[in-house]
């Protein structure tokens, strides 16, 4: 391998999830055949599997569309944020069954080989009554095919995460393909009200999801440019900085510490009153930040000392916003009580 690369483990967690995933899919697979072949039963037993395989694809391919802004929105999503690949390659397995049970049906019997058949046995690309729907059903799966095959950490460290995501940014253009490939190919053939309805659902739900995150994440730049005119800087987001630590970055030439506490955030200076120890290496012991080196105290919000002593170091405002850490770099005499940033508090606004 030309890049160093470390496979990521597989874990109890992500067990769990193939097997709910696996078991969804075959409830799907049989609920769909068993139901099909009761209310149509002048339905082969064909037909229901390649509409069982093609409508269950397009559902795990909503799925997984909506994973990522759901994920925007709301933190508690991420779960299946981290397994989503393994839902992208299902999706992709689902589809190609499907492709194939569709090509050896409609095209395995002519003249001319099947896949070649699947683009010139109709070239009615003018007309929308008859387009042929099936060759966008290829381009999709091509596109799908691309990303389940460069789906694993190796593509991603060999790619390049730009280049790798550009490829993934594909799944959109997959996705307006399949939805024209079932509006022109099984929704004009039979007019299936249940499909049709489900479509618009689907998209409405996928188009609305994408507008709710892309509007969150517009007020958060938005707020992190006032808050930065304002004098803010951003250091970090709140998951760098583990709980009851702190971390440590460079401001307006003074070393600052930002500690992490009781889903609060605050900022006192790095150095100990003490001998200078480094403040931000410590950690929060009893309520207080501990000095690493011998064991001073400090209140995080206020910068003193717990009673009877009397040291103190100086205070920095912080800002949350969205999940970044913001700190002004303006230092408040020592010991100035500033009130905590709160995790998850929804933000009202870029600080003033
Ligand atoms: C070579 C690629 C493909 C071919 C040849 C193909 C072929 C077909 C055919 C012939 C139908 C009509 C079936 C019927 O009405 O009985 C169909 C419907 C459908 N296809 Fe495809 N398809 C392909 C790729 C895909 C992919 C990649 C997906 C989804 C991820 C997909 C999803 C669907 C759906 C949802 C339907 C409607 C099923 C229904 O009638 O209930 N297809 N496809
Ligand atoms: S330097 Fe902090 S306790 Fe000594």
């Amino acid at each position: 391998m030309s890049v160093q690369y470390q496979a990521v483990g597989w874990n109890r967690q992500k067990r769990i999830y193939d097997a709910v995933l696996v078991g969804g899919v075959l409830a799907y697979l049989t609920l769909f055949v068993g139901l099909g072949a009761f209310l149509y039963p002048s339905a082969t037993a064909i037909t229901l599997q390649i509409r069982a395989f093609g409508t269950l694809a397009l559902v795990l391919l909503h799925v997984t569309l909506c994973i990522g802004p759901l994920c925007r929105l709301d933190r508690r999503f991420l779960p299946l944020l981290y397994n989503r690949r393994h839902l992208g390659v299902t999706m992709f397995l689902v589809a190609l069954v499907h492709s194939v049970l569709s090509i050896n049906q409609f095209h395995a019997r002519g003249d001319v080989t099947p896949l070649v058949s699947l683009f010139v046995s109709n070239t009615r690309y003018g007309s929308l009554a008859q387009f042929p729907f099936q060759a966008l059903g290829f381009t999709a799966l091509s596109i799908l095919f691309l990303m389940a095959a460069t789906s694993h950490d190796f593509w991603l460290h060999n790619l390049s995460p730009c280049v790798w995501k550009r490829i993934h940014m594909m799944v959109y253009v997959a996705y307006a393909l399949l939805v024209a490939h079932v509006v022109l190919g099984a929704l004009q053939a039979d007019r299936n009200v249940a499909l049709a309805v489900l479509l618009g659902i689907g998209l409405v739900l996928v188009a609305s999801l994408h507008l709710l995150a892309g509007a969150k994440e517009w007020r958060i730049d938005h707020d992190l440019r006032r808050a930065e005119l304002n004098g803010f800087v951003e250091v970090c987001t709140v998951d760098d900085i583990p709980e009851k630590h702190g971390k440590v970055v460079s401001l307006a030439d003074e070393r600052v510490a930002v500690f992490r506490y009781d889903g609060k955030i605050s900022a006192i200076s790095n150095v100990c009153r003490h001998q200078n120890g480094p403040l931000g290496e410590g950690r929060i012991i009893g309520g207080c930040v501990t000095c690493p080196w011998h064991g001073y105290q400090y209140l995080p919000d206020s910068g003193t000392s717990p009673p009877p002593f009397t040291d103190a170091v100086p205070t920095y405002r912080t800002t949350l916003i969205g999940n970044r850490v913001l700190v002004h770099p303006c230092a408040h005499p020592p010991g100035t009580r500033l009130e905590p940033s709160f995790i998850g508090q929804v933000e009202t606004g870029a600080p003033q």
